[in-house]
């Protein structure tokens, strides 16, 4: 007897074998021939095995025929080549031991398809679902293409904090962190008296961990963060979320160019990498959720991004003629329907976008020589739009200054990021990933909180 996961009882040279199967019921089918067709899943693929049932079993009358779905089994029995197309495999159960029961009267998750929006109020269950099992696997497969990549080029792995005292982007979307009596707070004439708090001063969930990786980037050459950040930014759109996950490199002595390079090299590798490693998933979310998502990951894999600055962009969507609902002008950000258009429409192709106006960048980005652009780079990819932005950094000590008073920071509070370009300074750059931005754009799932096991967004955070 083998102990085995559904996803190797279902290949075909499992048969023969006799199995220990243990997981939770999907659907139940009697046969008037006096069996039953159980489908078994226990999150290990996309697809599910068949379990035959003969009515000889001992508990067939008295447990087997009341099984459905949700409920929890062990079986065991002999793997057989399927007669039924769709499956090499199926199981004879000589034993089935129910462990736990899910009353098919108050069980949620009893109809073949439920609404994403309805699934989100059920973020205990859903897991137990064909699509969110495959969104669990293709994410883990993602996280492991991350640190293998990193691993295989030679950047060490840095753990940034979590608390921090400075807004790396600068655009005071941070929560506080506090342990003051919110009902009773201690004040200095007319401020909060921050020397009471836990931490002496203010307190913010990181926006980002690329100031502490520029750090040890200017120490050990080559490293990158992975860990959750927090925007409390008040977006309620189907790509953000109040906390995602992001990977950032940084990489001391590489330009612009270098960092491009990385980013795309990165990409490819993720997407490769999902494609050899989740077939089966990759298939279902082609079928179930954007007859797209293959033939887009081939194509990128086999194609070079297109680069091309922020004011070449500008003058396209400006003569492309098409309707925007926000005005295209130089100066002004891009919105997701700009980006969108630039690689959906214009290119179908990832783009990289360049050379941004330093008036709406961050005050670390390094200004270039015309002294109205920044070097920023941002990745667009089609349906999601931006899923990478990074930039080479302001090496320079008084152009950093000079920018930190443009964007009204105080020199004071980053007197250590200042102290990396008054000692050994360096050209260095880096990028950051949203780890959940990556997930949709693979699967095509059309909502960042269907990519996260448990997304928080403004006025929801209930499990
Ligand atoms: O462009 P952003 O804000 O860049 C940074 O934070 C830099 N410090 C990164 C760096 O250079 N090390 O964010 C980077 C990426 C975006 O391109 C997007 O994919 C994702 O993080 N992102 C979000 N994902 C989900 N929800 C949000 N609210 C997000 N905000 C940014
Ligand atoms: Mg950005």
């Amino acid at each position: 007897m083998q102990k085995m996961t559904v996803a190797q009882a279902r290949q075909p040279q499992s048969a023969g074998e006799h199995v220990r199967l243990q997981g939770w019921i999907r659907t139940r089918r009697d046969s008037k021939g006096g069996f039953s067709f159980l489908e078994l899943s226990d999150g290990s693929s996309v697809g599910n095995i068949q379990i035959v049932a003969e009515a000889a079993l001992p508990n067939y009358e008295s447990e087997i025929k009341h099984l459905s779905a949700g409920c929890s089994v062990t079986v065991e029995g002999e793997l057989k080549a399927s007669p039924a197309k769709g499956q090499a495999t199926e199981v004879h159960a000589k034993a089935i031991a129910v462990h736990g029961w899910a009353d098919p009267e108050t069980y949620a998750l009893q109809k073949k398809r439920h609404s994403f929006e309805f699934l989100r109020t059920l973020a205990h269950l859903r897991p137990r679902t064909n699509t969110f099992g495959a969104i669990a696997r293709v994410r883990n497969c993602i996280c492991r293409s991350i640190h293998n990549f990193f691993q295989e080029e030679g950047f060490l792995y840095v753990h940034a904090p979590i608390i921090t005292a400075s807004d790396c982007e600068g655009a005071g979307e941070m929560f506080k962190v506090t342990t003051l009596d919110l009902a009773n707070v201690p004040k200095t004439s007319s401020t909060v008296d921050f020397t009471q708090d836990f931490f002496d001063r203010p307190a913010f969930l990181t926006v980002s961990g690329q100031l502490e990786a520029e750090i040890f980037a200017c120490a050990l050459g080559k490293v990158y963060t992975f860990g959750p950040t927090f925007r409390a930014e008040n977006s309620n759109t189907s790509r953000h979320l109040a906390e995602f996950w992001m990977v950032e490199p940084e990489m001391a002595f590489f330009e612009l160019a270098d960092n491009m390079d990385l980013a795309e090299r990165f990409l490819k590798r993720i997407f490769r990498d999902v494609l050899a490693q989740c077939p089966d998933d990759m298939q279902f979310f082609n079928a179930q959720i954007e007859p797209t998502v293959l033939s887009t990951l081939e194509g990128i894999i086999g194609s070079d991004f297109v680069r091309l600055s922020y004011t070449e962009a500008v003058e396209i969507l400006a003569g492309s003629g098409a309707k925007f609902e926000f005005p295209v002008a130089w100066g002004h950000d891009l919105q997701a329907e700009h980006e969108r258009y630039l690689t959906e429409q214009h290119f179908s192709r990832p783009v990289i976008l360049c050379d941004y106006p330093r008036s709406i960048k961050p005050f670390y980005m390094r200004v270039n020589d015309d002294g109205r652009t920044v070097r920023a780079m941002d990745i667009l990819v089609p349906r999601v739009g931006e899923i990478i932005g990074g930039s080479q950094r302001e090496e320079r000590l008084d152009v950093m200054a000079e920018r930190m008073r443009e964007q009204k920071l105080a020199p004071e509070a980053y007197w250590w990021y200042l102290d990396l370009r008054r000692y050994g300074t360096v050209p260095h750059s880096g990028f950051g990933l949203g780890l959940e931005r990556a997930v949709q754009f693979v699967t095509g799932m059309a909502n960042i909180r269907d990519v996260i096991p448990f997304p928080r967004v403004p006025g929801s955070a209930d499990f």
